[in-house]
């Protein structure tokens, strides 16, 4: 299987575009598609500050190109955007130098230019004909993040010249990088052994080592620089080249860091003891791949009759899969450690729009996720305790700690339905791998003291349960009380965490609520709540309201406002007044409706569709998707596709991918098409394996894989019908 995706033509306009959608990783480091050799005009240590902002509507910086080399877990401290991830030091750079001109994408003069990264077994290559002042030179660049040996980065350059030449081949790594226009990097030095090492300390007090080797029977002696003023050292070696013949160089580069599951001994000892484990050698290439298969063979969907979607689909699934970090410490940021807008941090995104695709097709992967609530569920509690209240409440932005790390007060303050959804997605995990272990370890912990903050959280005003003054998942209308998809979750969520304590009782574990002290004056609190806060929902009109007194807000007349669609909505409009407007940024209703689809009947969709769509900007990339699967529920499978095409779009046109990955949008893709026109329901609120396909006309036939509480199922479904098989290979199909 070779799918290749490819650009071939290079321009400043959207190079960074390509540099995002390329980006490569292996579940400890990701590196954005950036060439190897300097760009003119693309300097990479520029300070300035990249304010709190709401993201949608800011205008970045770094034009052409912006190198990015991320290692989930490190993360320094910005005085304004709190824990930050890091754009690590750049060692993967190669300059060429030919009779004095340097290989330069913006300067040089060049011809038959491509780049194209294989998704099967994420290779980048690019290739170009350099037309130097010694004549034409074949440059091909490769590289791939070893999925064999983590630490490692493995560069080749294949260089075949028309005529003799002696050039100069630089490797060089750089310190003098930048996040956001901010730097992390307190102190830095270069070093040489057998090739150049470089160490840098981060704001946090966390280290990080970078070690890398040059090879190829081309090479002659290496002539070593220290580290200059702006953070680079570098080797060159000369090149000699003979007419019409080929010569390969090879660069491994190693990344270790103090975040490391296994650093001891400080820096430079772990360095080396990378080094010496992962070094790469002529198989790895190929046990690499077999990795890469190994993953696809689970996850990969194969649809006939509409190759867009087939593309794009892939596409996703690769992001999903590069991303995903072995890790439990840390989380996908929400822009899959392709760059570095939302500065690292995790979201409701994790639960409700990736975990899905994990749960059902990597589920040793959605432990992990869910491990990494756990484990910040001390900054949880701290984030309770700091707004006064009891129990644990989930940062809407999580980093590190689990503290909360979003500076608008807005979205820190009032959009706490995070905490709710983190309690879905926990329930789902557990439901559809049969996790009990973790529900009634961890799992129920994490219920309890997030049931605590809801009791403290929630007013009482004139005898009724209120949750007042919040921000739903629309976050064009900030203070709102009673917004249906918060109280709807935190009702489920308490009546989750009432369930799993009976099941404590019932299954006749030993009990493990003790150490959780669980009162029965706090069991009562957790079902009243539950059963009594109120969300919106109007059963007569059949219709759910999106807060309290939503209708009274302006009405917008969006064809007047919105003159131009191919840019967000609220660039037209000052933020005072889309606050107080009808027009929402996101699926909201929609969205509960479809999270709750079995809970909610047809009418009820169909109406808050009718009233909800015309008024949706889908300013937030996250709402394509809802109004996909929702459609989707009504049958209306025309609509359920436009949604979903205009998902697809996202991260393959528009230069979409240069700040990172929408790999929330990713998930959801996956999700419209397994749990929307593949028919998988999902085992969230169902306890059956029970498929009902609904394909648009323009797909033949689908396949794809799930795995439930175990056991492994491939579906083939048809506009004939659908067939559920249970595969016996454990872990999953075989090729
Ligand atoms: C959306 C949020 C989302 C965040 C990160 C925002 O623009 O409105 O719902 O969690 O982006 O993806």
């Amino acid at each position: 299987m070779e799918r290749l995706l490819t650009n071939n033509k290079y321009s400043g306009e959207d190079n960074k575009h390509y540099e995002g959608a390329y980006t490569q990783g292996n579940g400890y480091l990701n590196l954005r598609a950036t060439f190897e050799e300097d760009l003119s005009g693309a300097t990479q240590n520029d300070l300035y500050w990249r304010l709190p902002a709401n993201v949608t509507l800011e205008k970045a910086r770094h034009p052409k190109s912006k190198w990015g080399l991320y290692v989930p877990g490190v993360y320094g401290v910005h005085p304004i955007l709190g824990e930050e991830i890091v754009n690590l030091p750049y060692g993967i750079g190669i300059n060429l130098y030919s009779g004095g001109e340097r290989l330069d994408m913006e300067e040089s003069d060049y011809g038959d230019f491509s780049r194209s990264l294989n998704l099967s077994n994420g290779l980048l290559t690019r290739a170009l004909v350099w037309r130097s002042p010694e004549g034409d030179i074949a440059v091909t660049f490769r590289r791939y993040c070893s999925l064999q040996h983590k630490h490692t980065i493995v560069q080749e350059v294949e260089l075949c010249s028309a005529s003799n030449a002696e050039l100069e081949f630089e490797s060089f790594m750089d310190a003098g990088v930048t996040t956001n226009g901010y730097s992390h990097i307190t102190d830095r030095c270069g070093a040489y052994r057998d090739g150049l090492e470089l160490y840098a300390s981060t704001d946090s007090e966390q280290r990080i080592g970078m070690a890398s080797r040059c090879f190829g029977g081309a090479l002659g002696e290496a002539r070593f620089e220290p580290m200059d003023v702006n953070g680079r050292i570098r080797e060159t070696f000369r090149v000699g080249l003979k007419a019409g013949e080929t010569v390969a160089i090879r660069k491994y580069v190693w990344v270790a860091t103090s975040a490391d599951e296994d650093y001891r001994g400080g820096i430079e000892e772990h360095l080396a003891a990378v080094v010496r484990a992962s070094a790469p050698d002529e198989a790895d290439f190929s046990v690499h791949e077999k990795l890469w298969k190994d993953k696809w063979n689970r996850s990969d969907i194969v649809i006939q009759g509409n190759e867009q979607l087939q593309n794009s689909l892939r596409f996703s699934i690769y992001h999903l899969l590069r991303s995903a970090n072995e890790s439990d410490k840390v989380a996908i940021d929400a822009k899959g450690y392709a760059g570095e807008a939302y500065f690292g941090h995790y979201f409701w995104d994790t639960e409700i729009y990736l975990l899905p695709f994990y749960i059902y097709t990597q589920p040793e992967y959605a432990k992990k996720l869910i491990a990494y609530r756990y484990r910040t569920l001390q900054g949880a509690r701290e984030n309770a305790r700091r707004y006064g209240y009891a129990g644990a409440r989930y940062p809407w932005e999580s980093c590190v700690t689990g503290t909360e790390q979003c500076s608008n007060w807005q979205y820190a303050d009032l959009e706490i339905h995070v905490t709710a959804d983190v309690v879905y997605g926990l329930a789902h995990y557990c439901e559809a791998t049969g996790d009990r272990e973790f529900l009634l370890g961890p799992g129920l912990e994490m219920m309890v003291e997030t049931a605590r903050y809801w009791v403290s959280r929630i007013d009482r005003i004139d005898g009724e349960y209120r949750l007042m003054g919040v921000m739903g998942p629309d976050e064009y209308l900030p203070y709102t009380h009673d917004n249906a998809f918060t109280n709807y979750m935190v009702k489920f969520s308490l009546r989750k965490t009432l369930e799993t304590l009976e099941l404590v009782k019932t299954a006749g574990e030993p009990d493990c609520t003790a150490p959780l002290g669980v009162t029965a004056e706090e069991r009562t609190m957790f079902a009243e709540i539950a059963n009594q806060l109120a969300f919106g929902e109007d059963a007569e009109r059949k219709f759910v309201a999106q807060c309290a007194g939503f209708e009274d807000f302006l009405d917008v007349d969006f064809d007047v406002v919105w003159t131009d669609r191919s840019k967000p909505f609220g660039q037209f409009i000052s933020q005072e007044r889309n606050y107080r407007s009808k027009a929402l940024k996101q699926a909201d209703v929609v969205a509960l409706l479809y999270l709750f689809r079995d809970r909610f009947d047809e009418e009820t969709k169909r109406n808050c569709l009718a009233y909800y769509e015309p008024i949706t900007t889908h300013d937030s990339s996250l709402s394509y998707i809802f109004h996909s699967l929702l459609y989707n529920e009504i049958d209306d499978r025309d609509k359920a596709y436009a949604f979903l095409e205009k998902s697809l779009e996202l991260d393959l046109g528009r230069k979409g991918a240069a700040e990172g990955i929408h790999i929330a949008n990713s998930g959801g893709i996956w999700q419209a098409v397994v749990l929307g026109m593949g028919g998988f329901r999902g085992l969230a609120d169902s306890d059956l394996l029970d498929v009902k396909p609904r394909l648009p006309d323009s797909i033949r036939a689908l396949e794809y894989n799930v795995c439930v509480r175990g056991k492994w199922h491939r579906v083939a479904a048809t506009h004939e019908g659908v067939q559920v098989k249970e595969l016996i290979e454990e872990r999953g199909r075989k090729d």
